[in-house]
């Protein structure tokens, strides 16, 4: 699909929430096995990974984005995965110093880069912090053997605090994720296990619902009747006290699954969330570019190694390279917005979709408790609508 549609003008806008700013995502694509419920793109490699041809195949990719959008400022570049930390040191410096070389980097730009929790990989993070990552992200996912190993975890709940604890003694900020909703999951042990996992938190905490994702392992049991998940009511329960522990303990919900201190959240997802403009690099990474007033949205090849033969043949990795309509931007912006506590500007809505939000569904909605319009003229949705939001955005949409 390419088509010509009007200026893309919402990029640059300024909205009440803040400025959602340009982010670059890059994406390393290998994990040392595979979690049963995970549908990231990452692959196993039983040889050695060539990280130094890699990091000619990123260079290259970071050069021919930087060609279509230049002089951009990036606030946040997140090295997302996959298992970024399985990468050398040097590896991540090489990539960071490209992408210096061809955007600027705002003065208090957010480096951060997603961690196993293995003490193999929490040996190398002084070397990432020496590299210029300031901010680490893990995969903690559970405080609890049990169900780390039902997860198909390579790592222990002490393993897991071990790393945060060398996170926290060696990056400015750190954040790690936990995933809840699991098989035969109580209440009363989730909020002992969340309450424990706070008490090690630093300024932001990510927080999952198990989703059974299809073609996935999980998917498979869950068909057979072998992986019982708790049932609406029950995750319902189990969202509502997320919310209330994590609240209680100063740390409320600025995203759907996503908590922080005031200040804490993660400026790399507020891009996204905010529909700011980024860049993605490597294999299956996703962007959004604003060029010649139009916006792209882009995707490259997943494989890695069809990746690699792509960059190396042309100098970039793009499968996906299409001309968003007016309408599917409002929509994107939509879907991105309400995730936010802070919701969508409404003005930025009409500016971006040429049209504003249907007012008698905005008000239906509003009547039902789930969605509100603040004095600012934004609209957000409620606590009570958070549990349903798909259904709300699936009303609003265009
Ligand atoms: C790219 S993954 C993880 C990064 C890192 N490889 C790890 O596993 O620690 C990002 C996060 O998504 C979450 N996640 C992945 N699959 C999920 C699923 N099916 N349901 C809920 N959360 C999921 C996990 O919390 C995970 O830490
Ligand atoms: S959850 Fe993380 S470690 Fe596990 S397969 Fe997915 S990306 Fe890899």
């Amino acid at each position: 699909m390419a088509l010509a549609e009007p200026r893309a003008r919402h990029a640059r806008s300024r909205t009440a929430g803040g400025e959602p700013g340009f982010g670059v995502y890059v994406h390393w694509p290998f994990c040392l096995s595979k979690c049963p419920y995970c549908d990231f793109n990452s692959h196993m490699r039983h040889a050695a990974i060539d990280e130094a041809r890699f990091v000619r195949a990123f260079a290259a990719e970071i050069a021919a984005t930087a060609e279509r959008i230049p002089g951009r400022e990036a606030v946040s570049i997140f090295f997302g995965g996959g298992t970024p930390s399985l990468m050398q040191p040097t590896t991540v410096g090489a990539i960071l110093d490209t992408i210096a070389c061809h955007w600027k980097l705002a003065p208090d730009v957010e480096v951060t880069l997603e961690a196993n929790p293995t003490s193999v990989e929490a040996t190398r993070f002084r070397g990432y912090r020496a590299a210029g990552v300031n901010r680490v992200s893990l995969g903690v996912q559970a405080l609890d053997d049990a169900a780390l190993a039902a997860l198909g975890r390579l790592h222990s709940a002490q393993e897991a605090l071990d790393a945060v604890a060398i996170a926290r003694a060696t990056f400015p900020r750190y954040s790690f994720d936990l995933i809840y909703a699991r098989p035969e999951q109580t209440v009363a042990a989730w909020r002992d296990e969340l309450g424990r996992a706070i008490a090690e938190a630093g300024d932001h905490l990510s927080v999952y619902q198990l989703t059974i994702e299809p073609d996935t392992p999980f998917a498979a049991l869950h068909a057979a009747g072998k992986l019982a998940t708790p049932d609406d009511d029950a995750g319902r329960a189990l969202y509502d006290a997320t919310q209330e522990v994590c609240a209680a303990r100063g740390l409320p919900a600025y995203e759907i699954s996503n908590h922080a201190r005031p200040g804490g959240e993660c400026r790399h997802n507020l891009v996204y969330w905010r529909y700011g403009e980024y860049a993605g690099i490597g294999p299956g990474a996703h962007g959004r570019l604003d060029v010649a007033g139009r916006r792209y949205a882009t995707a490259t090849e997943k494989n890695p190694e069809r990746w690699l033969a792509l960059v190396e043949a042309r100098g970039h990795g793009l499968v996906v390279d299409d001309v968003l309509t007016r309408t599917e931007q409002a929509d994107e912006l939509l879907l991105m917005g309400l995730r936010l506590a802070e919701g969508i500007e409404l003005a930025r809505y009409a500016d971006v979709s040429g049209k504003p939000l249907d007012p008698e569904r905005i008000a239906d909605l509003a009547r039902g408790g789930l969605v509100e319009t603040t004095p600012q003229r934004r609209l957000r949705v409620t606590a009570a609508g958070f549990p349903v939001l798909d259904a709300v955005v699936a009303d609003l949409a265009a």
